[in-house]
């Protein structure tokens, strides 16, 4: 059940894994969650909890998943065989697929706003000759995502592009695109902070994004700034375990796991830089901040109004492409990995197996948005469901049994066998990530399961 299939090179592997975890969580979830969180508060209990649980626990993924040399179940299975901890694994990979099939569905909507920005059609007016008013330009934009058959040709587009790149590997695919695209997406991000802090009213908008205010610091903060971590870090979900057994054995786990998280999070922090500057600098805030509506409507709306506008929409949405991009290859890794290792599918056949159910999938939880959004399941459409149970239950379950792996049933040196690459390498911090491991992660972990069922 061994893995043939490597990366090629450290950078290449730092690229790729750093293209799973730069996702759109970094571009809308982490903006939104900081403003309404207590700004710089939140930013700094954010910073703790990559440090204090992100960093240890993707050191354990790591571990598992290189030292496993195997896919998220296959993993386990080679390290503990006999036992039934591979089902930690099962559940992250449902968990990655479920997400799969929502997240291609706004991965589509980036490639339209994409594809609209350059054609010019996202801003051709609606009222004949005229400007459109706010309400006009939010109708506008909901077309985009809420009209049943143009969202779902683009979703279509990406669960092709999805295919096309996966078909080539974990070298020529998956690594070759990510040290193409990982660079310009750093190259764009910094063009984009100079512009956005140029902008008039930049201040204001830094200090609506910054301003720590420490009254709003509760219980409910910190789990959310722990959800983000986790969300933002791709762990719990069996990507970084796939990801890992790709690793040479002379990677340094616990370096790599510290630039990856360094890396994501200046991402986010970037972002919060640029879209607040930009938003209120157009006199943009209250309701046009939250959730979707600001990436797809509030930023379009900014957009319209700048000079040279339609150039920042097509590089920005390509942007947001890119990133979902690189995210939705290294979710779906993880399911043709598994069938790969288990079913014995040959690369096609595996690509074929986990990408075809959703254009059924996903276009079900695009129209969820739209014509079938009154159909409810528990009081969410399909687009919502499939959030929370993934997000918000079965990642974090998954994670905490990782930890109590890596922490209680591994062999006793197997993870400090990992950290230091049998010996050779030292690892002055495994003492502090495997109490981490053991006893901080799990219990902290486990208040944001009980959060989201208490509230
Ligand atoms: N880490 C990526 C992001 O922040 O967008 C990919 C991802 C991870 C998506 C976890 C969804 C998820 F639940």
């Amino acid at each position: 059940m061994s893995n043939k299939n490597q990366f090629g090179t450290k950078i290449g592997l730092i690229a790729a894994t750093v293209g799973s975890a730069v996702g759109l969580g970094n571009v809308w979830r982490f903006p939104i969650l900081a403003q309404s969180n207590g700004g710089a508060a939140f930013l700094l209990v954010y910073v703790a909890c990559v440090f204090i649980l992100g960093i240890p626990v993707m050191m354990a993924e790591f571990s598992l998943g290189r030292g496993g040399g195997s896919d998220a179940v296959g993993s386990f299975q080679n390290i503990t065989p006999g036992k039934k901890w591979w089902m930690a694994g099962a559940i992250g990979i449902l968990a990655s697929y479920i997400i799969l099939s929502y997240y291609m569905v706004v991965a589509g909507w980036t490639l339209e706003y994409t594809w609209q920005s350059i054609t010019g059609d996202l801003y051709t007016p609606i009222t004949e000759g005229g400007a459109m008013n706010n309400a006009q330009f939010t109708s506008k934009m909901n077309e985009y995502i809420v009209n049943d058959y143009n969202p779902l040709i683009f979703t279509f587009l990406m669960i092709i592009a999805n295919f096309a790149i996966l078909l080539g590997g974990v070298k020529r695919g998956i690594e070759r695109l990510s040290n193409i695209l990982m660079p310009m997406l750093f190259v764009l991000l910094i063009i984009f902070a100079g512009v956005s802090l140029s902008l008039p009213k930049a201040e204001d908008g830094l200090s609506f994004f910054l301003n720590p205010d420490f009254s709003k610091v509760d219980a409910t903060v910190v789990v959310n700034a722990m959800g983000q971590a986790f969300f933002s870090l791709s762990l719990g979900m069996g990507i970084l375990i796939t990801y890992s057994s790709y690793y040479p054995k002379n990677t340094i786990l616990s370096r790599t796991a510290v630039t990856v998280s360094m890396l994501d999070m200046t991402v986010a922090i970037m972002m919060g830089i640029i879209i607040f500057p930009a938003v209120t600098s157009f006199g943009l805030t209250g309701e046009s901040l939250e959730g979707a509506s600001l990436v797809f409507i509030t930023l379009p709306e900014v957009f319209a109004q700048m000079a040279g506008g339609q150039i920042w929409s097509i590089l920005f949405f390509f942007f947001l492409m890119v990133a979902a991009l690189t995210s939705t290859i290294s979710i779906a890794e993880v399911s043709i990995a598994f069938m790969q290792d288990h079913f014995k599918m040959s690369r096609v056949k595996a690509c074929v197996t986990v990408l075809a159910p959703l254009f059924i999938l996903s276009s079900l939880c695009s129209l969820s948005q739209g014509s079938l959004g009154s159909m409810k399941i528990f009081g969410f459409t399909l687009f919502d469901l499939f959030d929370q149970v993934a997000t918000n239950i079965m990642l974090p379950i998954a994670s905490i049994l990782v930890c109590i792996y890596m922490g209680w049933i591994a062999p006793k040196t197997f993870f400090k066998n990992q950290l230091s690459n049998n010996g050779t390498v030292r690892s002055r911090v495994f003492h502090i990530v495997l109490f981490i491991v053991r006893f901080i992660a799990p219990v902290l972990i486990a208040s944001i399961l009980i959060a989201y069922f208490v509230k």
